[in-house]
């Protein structure tokens, strides 16, 4: 904890004078007609951390106006400076990570923490990484049924068949946009509907109740008062 504190405080101190030197930057700049390498990074480092991916495990903040890293110690070799481009790759996933591609350049344990101990899983993921063994989705629609337990150990599937290009390890993650989290999507093939296309298992369009156990199904499993009280889970 105390790891993580340190690092919001040094964190707001570095944003601080980010913004006071880039500050600088932008009125030196007017004046000089080449600015050296030092300035543009400065100007890039502030433009970057302005446009921080939305909910992304990485942040240019800590790496690069805290820590200090330089663009080139991962752009362009390590990653495209293009947001979702090592997803794009096919082959972002820890077993790349643990032989030192992507992000696995540094986290190795030395050069920073590892991936591999159990206790670093949280400060990427946000999670304990501890699968929840019932899902029960309420958004947009209640209630919705997905048994981790079920489809990993019974049916074998790997953490990567759904990990993260379908599902964020976030409970909670596809509910947050219940206007893109429909059966239209299902039906072309997003979320569940990966696999639940009548091929890969059961289709989307037949078999409603197995997946959905509707407000009865969400009383039994939770209790009528908590269903009541629009409880989540
Ligand atoms: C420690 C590694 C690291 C450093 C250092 C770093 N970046 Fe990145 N950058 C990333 C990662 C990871 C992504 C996301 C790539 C992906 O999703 O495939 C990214 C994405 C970007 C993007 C695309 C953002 C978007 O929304 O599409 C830009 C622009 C970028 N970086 C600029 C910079 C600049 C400028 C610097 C130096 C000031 C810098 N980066 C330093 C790792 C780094
Ligand atoms: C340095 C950051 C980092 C740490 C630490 C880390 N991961 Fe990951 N993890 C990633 C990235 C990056 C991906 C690939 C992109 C994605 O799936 O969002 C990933 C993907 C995954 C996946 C998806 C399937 C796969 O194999 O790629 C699982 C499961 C996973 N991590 C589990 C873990 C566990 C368990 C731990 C702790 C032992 C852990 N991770 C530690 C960054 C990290
Ligand atoms: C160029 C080296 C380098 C690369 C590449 C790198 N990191 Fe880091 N990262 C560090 C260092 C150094 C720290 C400081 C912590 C430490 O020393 O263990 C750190 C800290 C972190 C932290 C904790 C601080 C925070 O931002 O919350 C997270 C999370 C993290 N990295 C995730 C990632 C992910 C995800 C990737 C790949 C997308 C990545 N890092 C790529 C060097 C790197
Ligand atoms: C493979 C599982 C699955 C099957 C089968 C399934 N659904 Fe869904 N359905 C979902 C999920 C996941 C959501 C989004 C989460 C939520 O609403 O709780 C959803 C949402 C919905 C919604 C609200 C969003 C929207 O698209 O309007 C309706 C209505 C719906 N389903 C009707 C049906 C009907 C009717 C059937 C049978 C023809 C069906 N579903 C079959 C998983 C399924
Ligand atoms: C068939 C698809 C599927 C598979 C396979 C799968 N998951 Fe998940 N997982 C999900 C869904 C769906 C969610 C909920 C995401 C959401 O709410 O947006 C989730 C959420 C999670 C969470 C978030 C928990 C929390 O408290 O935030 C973790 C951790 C997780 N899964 C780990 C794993 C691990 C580890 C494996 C492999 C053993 C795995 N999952 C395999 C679909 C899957
Ligand atoms: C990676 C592929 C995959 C994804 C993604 C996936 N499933 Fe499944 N699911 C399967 C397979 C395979 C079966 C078993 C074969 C069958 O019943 O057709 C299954 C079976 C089921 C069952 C029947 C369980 C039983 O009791 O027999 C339900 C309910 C279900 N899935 C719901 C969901 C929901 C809801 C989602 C999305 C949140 C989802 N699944 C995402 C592959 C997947």
């Amino acid at each position: 904890m105390s790891i993580r504190n340190n690092l919001y405080v040094s964190i707001g101190l570095a944003v601080a004078l980010g913004l006071v030197s880039s500050a600088g930057v932008l009125a030196s700049a007017e004046k000089e007609t080449s600015p050296t390498a030092e300035m543009l990074q400065s100007w890039g480092a502030a433009e970057v951390v302005a446009n921080e991916p939305a909910d992304a495990m990485f942040k240019h903040q800590t790496h690069v106006v805290d820590l200090e890293f330089d663009c080139d110690s991962c752009h362009p070799d390590t990653f495209q400076k293009k947001r979702g481009a090592a997803e794009a790759n096919g082959d972002y996933t820890m077993a790349a990570l643990e032989e030192g591609q992507y992000c696995g350049i540094c986290h190795d344990g030395d050069t920073a923490f590892g991936v591999k101990e159990p206790d670093t899983c949280v400060t990427c993921h946000g999670s304990d990484m501890t699968p929840p063994k019932t899902i029960v989705f309420t958004e947009p629609l209640k209630a919705v049924i997905f048994d981790h337990e079920l489809h990993t150990e019974d049916m074998g599937l790997e953490c990567s068949s759904c990990h993260s290009a379908l599902f964020k390890m976030k409970m909670g993650h596809a509910e947050e946009k219940p206007e893109e989290f429909t059966m239209e999507a299902l039906y072309a093939g997003k979320y569940c509907g990966a696999c639940h296309n009548g091929d890969d298992a059961f289709a989307s369009n037949t078999k409603c109740t197995t997946c959905h156990i509707g407000v009865k199904g969400f009383e039994r499993l939770f209790g009528k008062a908590k269903s009541e009280a629009g409880a989540h889970h």
